[in-house]
């Protein structure tokens, strides 16, 4: 096993990571039926926000918070978001820019849930 190097890690990772996504119950609903989701657009568009965040590239530039909010998604999803995107990046990856993509996704799914819960965008 090697860290992730550049793109077409990154790709790897993605493209793994979305398949999971897709085949958990609650996820895949909110991304295929709730969203429907144009996995075309949506892929690379994931592999740049990647390539940004992990190698500063600049090829994202987005505002991904708003996408979210008023998804039908509840703090746990976060959870099981981010169990499935460790679980990717261990099946695939070791090394510095691994635990890096960990450690921002699991701070991002935690803001993102944070920010949600100030907004009382959740039942519970
Ligand atoms: C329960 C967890 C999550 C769900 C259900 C979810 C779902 C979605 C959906 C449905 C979209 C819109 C896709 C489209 O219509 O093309 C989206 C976009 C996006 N998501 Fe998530 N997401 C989750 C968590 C996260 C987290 C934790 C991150 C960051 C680490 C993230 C990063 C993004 C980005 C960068 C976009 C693209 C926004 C743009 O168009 O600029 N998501 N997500």
């Amino acid at each position: 096993m090697h860290d992730i190097r550049g793109d077409e890690d990154i790709k790897t990772l993605v493209h793994a990571f979305y398949d999971k996504v897709q085949e958990d119950e609650r996820l895949g609903y909110v991304f295929n039926d709730y969203a429907a989701v144009d996995w075309e657009k949506h892929l690379p568009k994931m592999v740049d926000f990647w390539s940004n965040m992990l190698f500063q590239t600049r090829r994202y530039n987005g505002r991904p918070f708003r996408q979210h909010m008023n998804l039908p998604i509840e703090k746990m999803d976060f959870d099981r978001w981010h169990n499935l995107f460790e679980e990717t990046v261990d099946e695939h990856f070791e090394g510095v820019k691994a635990d890096y993509a960990k450690e921002m996704a699991a701070k991002i799914a935690s803001s993102f849930s944070v920010r949600m819960e100030m907004d009382g965008k959740f039942d519970n």
